[in-house]
């Protein structure tokens, strides 16, 4: 049989999840407990999720280790440093529903690091008040990952981890389930469901140094929702992280944990000067994101980095014992890569695309979309980080959310009286796989990645002004018209090359919003920095939303309630560019 003509293979559920890392492995469980129907559905092994890769932590304010600390003050860290964008709604939910959502994890028997007294240690993590990170090692994401895949085991939840998902399928706006195709065989897959929980990660691998590996993170859910019917929040907003490595290139990116500034690390430019001290004399290293981030790109882009345009990450002053129980991960890492001993040389770092702080537009209380009975959660969704995001936010929120939107959609399956479907969505679906296969031009579309990836990198990074990012745009244009002409070609190893195509598709999309946002967003705000409006403009306080025409639309934020306003302190971005 031609791979064209695959046999279709059909399933129905009461929810599907697309995504089988952390977010969408927590709502599995919360559905399954509550003796609801669910498949998980994802394109990676599911032990090797995007989550496995995050490293230093999960925030909680447990108060373990510093007692004064408290949800409050959780919450107004978060949105200080969201550069009051993030909702505060959003805030309140996740920063309140932390420990319950650490709990949860303990039930399930996650291995977090504690003091000697059984208390669950917490770490620093830049730009919080107190310690609230808990951890295992700087393997957190690894074990949360292994922790949850046991529970969806015990659950006997079906976890379907080779099937990519190129639609939703939607009648009349409402959510009727999904299409895609096996990577193993091609065989195609229709999945009808009640609901659908998208939680397929977020945008950062359209950018050249990347903390995402390759094929992950490439958009496909601000593509899988907008093509559904939704609108893409904040895409602008992108978290660089400081700390990615430079070599080699086929790793470049890969992360090093905030941990190891928050144990005590040390960022040093070429000359050997302490850098930091310039740009936030007072928290230094541990200063925000975006500033560390930005503070390494102006070293190096000023010709403080080293030759090969780094700067210097050094922990060999700390004790060889907390490198090997609280950093084992950076050690393995460098001699895996680079067989550099982090014991006894410093690293050479540079700022990597790590998070997208933006997403598919979400309700704060349920994470619903503009499309009934989708929802979309984790680094899919937005509405938590505004223009900075705090380190080890992001796992606590899909604990969080990943339990609300998985009782939110048992509640929604559960009052439906009936479902109308569409043969004319399926057949679209069918069809639009069934032509991608049939593609046989001459362009590749590895190419084509690599090609948004460039534009990205060089029009849309750290530092963005306007010129930069309309040539971005009409680049983008350059290459999108190049989609005519690719040639896909599944071979006996499996369908990838089919999955690279509808990946491509997604950067598309997502470099699109991404770009039309930046250049609407004309002010310097937390990892946005715009080198031709280089202040922040009070009026843009607000959410930027994307939608399919192109257009974009400002959507207000809440007002910060009184009792989280008051434990807020001056936010600054004095000293943000200093050149
Ligand atoms: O640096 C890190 O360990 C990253 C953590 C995070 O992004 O939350």
């Amino acid at each position: 049989m031609s791979p064209i003509d695959a046999p279709e293979r059909r399933i129905s559920t009461s929810v599907l999840v697309i995504g089988t890392g952390g977010s969408g492995l927590r709502a599995s469980i919360e559905l399954a407990e509550r003796g609801v129907d669910v498949i998980a559905v994802g394109k990676r092994p599911k032990n090797d999720a995007h989550t496995s890769l995050a490293a230093g932590g999960i925030n909680a304010a447990l108060g373990t280790m510093d007692a004064d600390d408290t949800w409050q003050q959780h919450a107004a860290d978060t949105i200080k440093e969201s550069y009051f964008l993030a909702n505060p709604h959003t805030v309140e939910i996740v920063t309140k529903g932390a420990r319950r959502g650490i709990e949860d994890l303990e039930r399930y028997g996650m291995p977090f690091a504690r003091e000697a007294d059984g208390r669950i240690s917490l770490r620093f993590f830049g730009a919080h008040k107190y310690r609230r990170t808990a951890f295992a090692g700087d393997y957190t994401g690894l074990e949360i990952q292994r922790t949850l895949i046991n529970r969806a085991a015990q659950l006997d939840i079906p976890i379907l981890d080779s099937v990519y998902i190129t639609r939703i399928l939607v009648k009349d706006n409402v959510v009727f389930g999904a299409y895609g195709f096996d990577l193993s065989d091609g065989t195609r897959v229709l999945i009808h469901a009640d609901a659908v929980i998208l939680a397929a990660g977020g945008h950062n691998r359209i950018w050249r140094r990347t903390s995402s590996r390759r094929d992950e993170n490439t958009g496909d859910s601000f593509r899988l929702a907008v093509l559904a019917g939704g609108r893409i929040r904040d895409a602008e907003l992108v978290q660089f992280h400081p700390s990615g490595i430079i070599e080699p290139e086929n790793a470049a990116g890969t992360l090093i944990s905030e941990a190891a500034r928050g144990e005590g690390g040390i960022l040093r430019n070429a000359l050997g000067e302490r850098f930091m001290e310039k740009y936030d004399p007072e928290r230094m290293e541990l200063s925000t994101r975006d500033r560390v981030a930005l503070a390494a790109y102006t070293e190096i882009k000023e010709g403080r980095g080293t030759e090969k345009g780094a700067v210097l990450l050094d922990i060999s002053h700390l004790p060889r014992e907390t490198i090997m129980t609280k950093l084992p991960r950076v050690y393995q890492t460098m001699l895996e890569l680079q067989m550099l001993d982090v014991t006894t040389t410093p690293m050479e770092v540079a700022p990597t695309a790590h998070y997208s702080m933006g997403g598919v537009w979400v309700r704060p209380d349920d994470h619903s979309t503009d499309v009934t009975g989708l929802y979309a959660i984790g680094e899919a969704s937005s509405g938590l980080h505004g223009a900075n995001r705090l380190g080890g936010n992001s796992l606590i929120e899909l604990l969080v959310f990943g339990r609300i939107v998985g009782e939110a959609a048992a509640e929604y399956s559960a009052g439906l009286t009936a479902q109308m479907r569409s043969t004319e969505a399926v057949e679209e679906a069918r069809a639009e796989v069934r032509d991608t296969l049939a593609a046989d031009g001459e362009e590749n579309v590895r190419t084509l990645q690599r090609a948004i990836r460039d534009a990205m990198t060089e029009h849309a990074g750290v530092v963005r002004d306007e010129a930069g990012l309309l040539e971005g745009l009409a680049k983008l244009d350059a290459i999108e018209a190049r989609f005519a002409n690719i040639g896909v070609h599944p071979d006996v190893a499996g369908y990838q090359d089919l999955a690279h195509a509808f990946d491509l598709k997604a950067a598309a999309l997502a470099a699109r919003a991404t770009l039309r946002a930046a250049l609407e967003r004309r002010e310097t705000r937390g990892a946005h920095n715009r080198s031709d409006y280089p202040e922040l403009d009070p009026s843009l306080t607000v959410n930027l939303v994307w939608s399919r025409d192109d257009t974009i639309a400002r959507e207000r934020i809440p007002p910060v309630p009184d009792e989280i306003r008051a434990l807020i302190e001056e936010v600054s971005v004095e000293g943000k560019f200093i050149e």
